[in-house]
């Protein structure tokens, strides 16, 4: 890998980052009613995803449809199968419970994200345009209808938002 290449993942992974740390610093701001800060991280947020995007298909990762959704199932599986696992159990040792919880809500998630990416896969051109909804507290995320109780964690159905 050229030190081009190299930096080009480095300032991928910094940018995508800087745009979910902004947009939590929004939140955060918006919970102290500072409601111009909380734009301000929103708009510099969105510029930074067009920075991260740049870059990623300046160093050819953007590939075709069925190649993302391949690349998209393998870090989605690596996640559930032995990432998170191995975090979870980090977790328990040091008796950190909270990030317990939130490795075990995104470990199951992504079992469900892995599996929806596959049924896309097998017939890209005939996947439906359907509706989604993802469950604010833990990233369960639902095709078609609004789940009544959120199968991850248990959260009721005011906790699903729409996909646009
Ligand atoms: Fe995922
Ligand atoms: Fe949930």
């Amino acid at each position: 890998m050229s030190k081009t290449e190299k930096d080009l993942m480095d300032a991928f992974a910094g940018e995508s980052q800087a745009n979910r740390r902004y947009l939590a610093y929004s939140q955060r701001a918006e919970d102290e009613f500072l409601h111009g800060v909380a734009k301000l991280f929103r708009a510099i947020a969105e510029a930074e995803t067009i920075h991260a995007i740049k870059h990623l298909r300046t160093a050819g990762k953007v590939k075709s449809t069925k190649e993302n959704l391949e690349d998209a199932i393998a870090g989605e599986t690596h996640e559930f199968m032995n990432m998170y696992p191995e975090m979870i159990a980090h977790a328990k040792e040091e008796g950190q419970k909270s990030a317990e919880v939130g490795f075990d809500y995104a470990n199951k998630v992504e079992a469900v994200h892995a599996q929806l990416y596959k049924q896309a896969l097998a017939d890209p051109e005939n996947f439906p345009v359907q509706d989604y909804y993802v469950c604010k507290i833990c990233g369960y995320t639902a095709a078609k209808d609004i789940p009544d109780v959120c199968p991850v964690c248990g959260a009721n159905s005011k906790a699903f938002f729409k996909i646009d």
